[in-house]
């Protein structure tokens, strides 16, 4: 499909690893719904059946840096076909956890890959459809390890990484913010979570709404 009848809002939220954006999504969720409005919640790596079977293999297998993100980008096809492209063509909005801002900041910066390469991979599985709005939830590594830490559970790969790969990965984060301003708001997630909630819900209602 080279174009679809978009009507229906497409958000993403993005940050490192521990950077809170989860209850922050059910927030947004609250916040379209209240208008009256149908809105699919999914997330990437996953969304599909398939999707997430490749989530779990990325998470949780050693591969090749450039497996990792043709995997990734494999997952984000199937996912646009089968549940992102149709709910916007229906009408409804859509709101994933992460998108191809995530490929350019962990496999771009944290791995250290050419996102030459993404750009073309981009443009080869969804050239014509690109989020209206993403949210960067923003903080320091340190700070973002520590309440992993805190939660106490069995890490992923990507969680398990050390600090310096988080820095890179926030700094490819804030670099694709700089060159995007205006569809990538910066949130401090360094805040308390009812400051960062009216945050996210002012900007949800001042981009989309
Ligand atoms: P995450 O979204 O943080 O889920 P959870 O809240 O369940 O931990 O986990 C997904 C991980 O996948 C995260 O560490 C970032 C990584 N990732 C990439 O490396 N590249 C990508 O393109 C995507 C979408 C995710």
């Amino acid at each position: 499909m080279n174009s679809i009848n978009k009507i229906g809002k497409f958000i993403t939220f993005e940050g490192i690893d521990g950077a809170g954006k989860s209850t922050h999504i059910s927030n947004v969720v609250n916040l379209i719904q209240a208008q009256g409005l149908t809105v699919v919640s999914t997330r990437e790596p996953g969304g599909t059946p398939l999707g997430e079977k490749l989530r779990e293999l990325v998470l949780h297998e050693t591969m090749h840096p450039e497996t990792e993100t043709l995997l990734m980008f494999a997952a984000r096809r199937e996912h646009l076909a089968n549940v992102i492209e149709p709910a916007l063509a229906r009408g409804d909005w859509v709101v994933c956890d992460r998108f191809s801002d995530a490929t350019f900041a962990y496999q771009g910066g944290g791995r250290g890959l050419d996102k030459a390469k993404f750009a073309e991979l981009e443009q080869w599985v969804h050239a014509h459809l690109h989020p209206d709005l993403t949210l960067l939830f923003d903080l320091p590594p340190a700070i973002a390890g520590e309440r992993l830490a805190a939660q106490g559970r069995l890490l992923d790969r990507f969680e398990q990484e050390r600090v310096d790969f988080h820095h890179r990965v926030r700094d490819a984060y804030l670099e694709r913010s700089a060159a995007e301003p205006q569809r990538i708001q910066v949130i401090n997630a360094n805040q308390r979570p009812d400051i960062i909630k009216k945050q996210v819900e002012e900007t949800v209602l001042r981009y989309c709404l």
